[in-house]
């Protein structure tokens, strides 16, 4: 079997329709002249961890979600902008090719372009309403530029990662929650509409990637894959430094030497929790990693991870219903 015939134009065709059926503008369909309601939280419990804080008021815990929340839509910003680069320089690839393929990878691209916008927006109007000693700790260019020098086979893995652990915030955390503010919580149910789409094209060209590699290049590209969790990681010990501390002077003076570390740990882990662990958990994305990795690539992978494998929720209350 050849690789196109392995990957029909048929899927990409589907992709299409459901990216041309669910399209939304920024203004028309979403903002619609609104603003955030600062007297709600952002971020639920299970994945800002915020129970993990029993000394929180209730409005110190509205605050925590919220400076969590502002970051949670800055990363997707950030992150976006290797994706979009990534997709555009695949979809050229099949540009005297499949021309479903071509046509649905510069669709992805586009509405990564719109998400980037709606993120840079949302980063202005938060600045305006929430004020503090907020800012990010890593730049949307750099980062891309080292994610970018990694093999592409570790990029579509980690981009399958972050689409997939997008879908299970939205489908299991942010849409039940009833108390999360409307306009915040729309963001990530209209982000979440075309992240579906995005999904099953990350798994297609990740295993047409996957397909063209020998077994000595899967073996580099997996260590590809740990630096990027790596310097995620990095990026997440930053950004939760600063949003403990942003966190901390728009709070007050009233924390004493220990729950002040305290919040700086919490952070973290939420963090942890959020952007590498819940999408090792997730069951889809777990299925197609271990389905193209050998037994020995596995081990190797779950080593290290495992630094990380404490940060779950630590009441069951506040898991996300995912397997182990
Ligand atoms: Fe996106
Ligand atoms: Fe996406």
């Amino acid at each position: 079997m050849t690789i196109d015939s392995a990957f029909p134009s048929q899927r990409y065709a589907k992709v299409i329709q459901a990216s041309k059926r669910v399209h939304w503008e920024i203004d028309r369909d979403l903002m619609r002249g609104r603003s955030f309601d600062m007297t709600r939280k952002f971020l639920p419990d299970g994945l800002s961890l915020v129970g993990e804080l029993p000394f929180l008021t209730a409005s110190e815990q509205r605050l925590f979600s919220q400076v969590q929340g502002r970051t949670y839509a800055n990363l997707f910003g950030l992150v976006e902008r290797f994706i979009s680069a990534k997709m555009c320089e695949i979809g050229g690839a099949h540009a005297l090719g499949d021309q479903a393929a071509f046509e649905a990878l510069l669709r992805f691209t586009a509405e990564e372009l719109k998400h980037q916008e709606l993120f840079r927006r949302i980063e202005t109007m938060l600045g305006e309403q929430m004020g503090g000693a907020y800012a990010s700790a890593a730049q949307p260019d750099a980062v891309a530029g080292v994610v970018l020098g990694k093999r592409t086979w570790a990029v579509l893995g980690l981009t399958t990662h972050i689409e997939l652990f997008v879908l299970a915030h939205y489908r299991c955390s942010i849409d039940p929650d009833a108390d999360i503010d409307p306009l915040w919580k729309d963001v990530f149910r209209y982000h979440w509409i075309d992240e579906a789409q995005h999904a099953v094209l990350d798994e297609l060209e990740w295993l047409r990637e996957d397909a063209k590699l020998s077994d000595v290049e899967r073996d580099a590209a997996v260590d590809d894959l740990i630096a990027l969790v790596g310097a995620v990681d990095r990026i997440l010990q930053g950004q939760a430094e600063v949003d403990a501390a942003c966190f901390l002077a728009m709070a007050g003076p009233r924390f004493d030497a220990g729950q002040r570390r305290r919040v700086g740990e919490a952070m973290l882990k939420a963090y942890r929790w959020q952007y590498i662990v819940s999408g090792v958990m997730e069951p889809r994305f777990r299925k197609t990693l271990f389905g193209i990795v050998s037994e020995t690539q596995r081990r190797r992978i779950e080593k290290a991870l495992l630094p990380l494998a404490y940060a779950v929720p630590a009441t069951p209350a506040m898991a996300l219903p995912m397997a182990a």
